[in-house]
């Protein structure tokens, strides 16, 4: 089936639900790994909603990615315990040296940087999650190096 189709039945499997948007939205990300752009209108015309509707829910929520990720994804520990224990500096130095800020993918599809509020690594700060591999003390130039590799 074309993406199209896909999204379609994907948005109608949700009919019945009350609030069906956030849902369907989730559903497509999973499908595709982000909210291609076709999916807007197919939304929004299986919702009888407009697309500006549609579009802003998907902007407004940084879930919801509108371009595929990076080859790697990064998350930074930005809560409190790791903010204290070099998670600013760690932040600073992987963004300065991939030139990308928080959702940011690089040029290259190397990777993409997500902030993340909290890994329950609190006791070996700063913390980071590669890939879905959490990361303790986690060192800009192990992470650079790995996600450059
Ligand atoms: Fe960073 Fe808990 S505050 S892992």
């Amino acid at each position: 089936a074309s993406p199209d189709d896909r999204i379609r039945t994907i948005a109608r499997a949700h009919l019945g639900m009350e609030g069906p948007l956030l849902p369907i939205l989730h559903a497509v990300q999973a499908e595709f790994g982000h909210i291609p752009p076709e999916a807007v209108p197919v939304i929004a015309d299986v919702l009888n909603l407009g697309r500006a509707e549609v579009h802003g829910v998907v902007s407004f929520y940084h879930d919801f990615r509108a371009a595929p990720t990076g080859r790697h994804v990064l998350r930074l520990c930005r809560a409190e315990a790791c903010q204290a224990m070099g998670g600013v500096a760690l932040a600073d130095a992987v963004q300065a040296a991939l030139g990308i800020g928080w959702h940011g993918t690089t040029p290259d599809g190397a990777v993409t940087l997500e902030p993340v509020y909290c890994l329950g690594l609190c006791a070996c700060g700063p913390a980071a999650q590669l890939d879905g591999r959490p990361l303790g003390r986690a060192d800009a130039g192990a992470l650079l190096a790995e996600v450059r590799g």
